[in-house]
């Protein structure tokens, strides 16, 4: 095993080169794609040098943009490295929980100012998919678009386990489009760290982590994070609008 950090990297947007480099250059014992990967090809030929590092990855909202982007992650080979809804265990011992997918009126969009006051339209993709006309529903399931759609069964069924980390595509409740249902999620599940990309910021919310009783962090756009053996946190390489947003936005 390699003795190096996990790395978490923002929104690749089709690019991996610099995920590669610092994979090799930390030594990195894991890598986490934290959604919108977005690969030219296949997430396993774009991610194939990573020989002695293990991945894992969350979907974003965009890898269910087109029927080519669903196959190149969905249908890929590294397509069961997928965390989303689940618990794995990290080489080094950490488990590691994903939520993969934005939140969308059309399904749920847990907000009092949302449709339905935030009411979900649906609680699970099998009911989605009942009354998606059969044309439009993607193997099996509702439409591909909603591949990249959280359901409150995800919610549901992530809350009823246990997790050192939660990566997710969609923010916590520090972040201006943040969800503090998320919050609640990360409590319930023991999570002691949460980690989320989609936003193309890395926001500093270190001033709330002890009243929401978790350390959070965003990793912008191509950024890489590491988490190294020892519990630091090193921004390997920034995102590519962390110093333009950093300015933009306050997190309180
Ligand atoms: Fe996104």
């Amino acid at each position: 095993m390699n003795s190096g950090p996990i790395l978490f990297c923002g929104d690749p947007h089709g690019v991996f080169r610099h995920i590669i480099a610092a994979a090799h250059h930390t030594n990195a014992s894991a890598v986490v794609l934290l959604g919108d990967m977005e690969p030219q090809r296949p997430l396993h030929l774009e991610l194939a040098p990573l020989i002695e590092q293990p991945v894992w990855f969350i979907h974003g909202n965009h890898d269910a943009d087109s029927d080519e982007l669903w196959m190149r992650i969905w249908g890929s080979e590294l397509a069961d490295r997928n965390v989303h809804g689940k618990v794995v265990e990290l080489p080094n011992g950490l488990r590691l929980a994903g939520l993969g997918g934005v939140f969308r009126e059309a399904v749920w969009y847990p907000s009092a100012s949302a449709a339905r006051e935030g009411a979900p339209a649906f609680r699970t993709r099998e009911e989605h998919a009942r009354t998606t006309p059969r044309q439009d529903r993607w193997h099996g399931g509702p439409h591909r678009r909603h591949w990249g759609t959280i359901y409150p069964e995800d919610i549901d069924s992530l809350a009823d386990l246990q997790a050192d980390i939660l990566v997710s595509h969609e923010a916590p409740g520090y972040h201006q489009n943040g969800f503090p249902l998320l919050d609640d999620l990360v409590r319930a599940m023991g999570v002691r760290l949460a980690v989320h990309g989609h936003h193309h910021d890395a926001l500093d919310s270190s001033g709330v982590w002890e009243v929401q009783g978790f350390e959070s962090r965003g990793v912008g756009l191509r950024g890489v994070n590491a988490l190294w053996p020892d519990g630091h946190w090193e921004v390997v390489v920034p995102g590519e609008l962390d110093a333009e947003r950093a300015g933009r936005y306050r997190s309180t």
